[in-house]
């Protein structure tokens, strides 16, 4: 009798396996972190065979841990950190580079030339997407311009490119399935989200052979079965989608308007706008939410970089607490217009500024400003990003909206979420089950395996834990507020 399903979410930074019961409530739980290689300022990329081993040994660990066997397992769920680019041999299965990981700017250049050459227009309008190193295209074709005999082999029809969902298939599969689906392929800047296909002048234009791609499947699809001697037993893979989209549909987000925000290493904030794909005005992002039964349900996302990183930050780099579980308490010392404000642009800022040369920095010292306070403007940074993108949303779909679905590890900080919600002026509602990446490719499993009839009877598991209400005084709010717009629009690249 099979009564689990397995989450695989490979992440950027650790890869992870939990198995869900049918009322959508975590068995068990393996995780393994893997290392990150920068080869040179700016890159950042990933070694395939620790994708592929981490996850393949925190699927075995989930199943162990659980204490039942596979035989208990009904099917595979699968999400992923997006975007990274990985290209193998279809004959030997051996990859020609490393993973290219989204973080990445190596391309930038090469992007800077694509907008003065005037085609940001023509890919957003087919994409959704800006011109950005952050998308999977620009870095197929550094690979294939840079790892000597690529372009040939490509051209040949025996290379093959894949998101880390697709690898991952693949590499379940025994190298018999080379497909990804539809919200993985809509983050590749190579497909139209509108036609839902691989766009032939996009392909032209980043020089990407079409034999190279992925066959393009619904979130809820069949995507092949496991070979049988990996986990002992042969399951189908049944569930696939990026993980913020994932984490929108573990969220329960079904209806046009409702917004999630998950806070992982960067945070990523995505409104379900429906059968129509918005188009922004304000640098966020259209993409393909989920398409289940040939539908597509659009959504528009707003990516910012530094989220938990930022948190990480003051760990590890400054060493100013030694585990994440302290930053409540310290924050909690200190009130929250301390004056101090730290812009964590380590990497450039995301949305809605796209500024891969700006840089972190703190301002407002005093000499009462202590560990507190640069705790608590580093846990703020978070919510007053969050804002930016609040306010470009409201602004893209000419309304705004009144509640705010939070998950990822840094919402169980009732600190950070009281002040999300003052500085947002919206309620936020922390669901019951914060996995909630993985829950969602468990739904999407579990939809095409027949536990769940729809995606009605889907949104009846979503459970609150608590909601946060704003309590800040508008004037307060503001003024806050105002403070951290003047301290990013100290760090852009073009401030002087
Ligand atoms: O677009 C990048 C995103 O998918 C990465 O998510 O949770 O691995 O940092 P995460």
């Amino acid at each position: 009798m099979t009564s689990l399903i397995l989450a695989i979410d490979q992440g950027t930074t650790s890869s992870r396996a939990i198995l869900f019961d049918k009322g959508g409530n975590i068995v068990s739980l393996a995780q393994e972190e893997f290392p990150q290689h920068f080869p040179n300022s700016g890159w950042v990329e990933h070694h395939p065979d620790d994708i592929w081993g981490s996850t393949l040994r925190t699927v075995k660990q989930a199943i162990t841990n659980s204490g039942k066997t596979v035989h208990s397992v009904a099917g595979i769920g699968i999400t992923n950190q997006r975007e990274t680019t990985l290209i193998w041999d279809k004959n030997t299965g051996e990859a020609v580079y490393n993973a290219i990981v989204w973080q990445d700017r190596r391309t930038g250049d090469y992007c800077r030339s694509l907008r003065d050459a005037g085609h940001t227009d023509m890919i957003q309008a087919k994409t959704g997407l800006l011109i950005d190193p952050y998308f999977s295209a620009t870095k197929v074709r550094w690979i294939l311009d840079n790892v000597d005999g690529a372009r040939e082999r490509a051209e040949k029809g025996d290379l093959l490119f894949g998101t880390v969902d697709c690898y991952l298939i693949w590499k379940l599969t025994g190298g018999a399935v080379h497909r990804t689906d539809a919200t993985n392929a809509s983050r590749t800047c190579l497909f139209n989200i509108h036609d839902q296909t691989w766009d032939k002048e996009l392909l032209d234009l980043f020089g990407v052979p079409e034999s190279m791609l992925p066959e393009v499947m619904d979130c809820s699809d069949d995507f092949g079965r496991s070979e049988a001697q990996l986990l002992g037993a042969s399951l189908p893979i049944a569930g696939v989608a990026g993980d913020q989209q994932a984490a929108l549909i573990g969220q329960t987000c079904f209806e046009p308007g409702m917004v999630k925000s998950t806070y992982g290493t960067g945070c990523f904030m995505i409104m379900n706008t429906g059968e129509h794909s918005e188009t922004s005005h304000n640098k966020l992002l259209s993409t393909v939410g989920y398409r289940i039964d040939g539908k597509v349900t659009y959504a528009m996302e707003g990516s910012i970089f530094m989220a938990g990183a930022t948190i990480q930050w003051l760990r590890d780099g400054l060493k100013l607490f030694s585990n994440a579980s302290e930053t409540e308490k310290l924050a909690r010392a200190t009130s929250e217009d301390h004056g101090v404000y730290l812009v964590p642009a380590f990497t450039g800022l995301g949305a809605p500024h796209w500024d891969p040369n700006a840089r972190g920095a703190i301002f407002g010292l005093n000499r009462n400003s202590g560990i507190p306070e640069l705790v608590a403007a580093g846990l703020q940074s978070v919510c007053y990003q969050t804002r930016d993108l609040q306010e470009c949303m409201n602004r893209d779909v000419k309304a705004s909206t009144d509640t705010l679905r939070v998950d990822g590890g840094m919402v169980s900080n009732n600190w950070v979420m009281q002040f999300l919600s003052d500085i947002l002026g919206v309620q936020v509602d922390r669901p019951t089950v914060l996995e909630t990446t993985a829950l969602g490719v468990a739904y999407l499993a579990g939809l095409r395996l027949g536990w769940y009839d729809s995606l009605e009877e889907i949104a009846t598991l979503w459970h609150k834990d608590r909601s946060f209400t704003p309590r800040l005084p508008e004037d307060r709010r503001e003024k806050l507020y105002d403070g951290w717009l003047d301290a990013v629009a100290r760090v852009k690249s073009d401030h002087n």
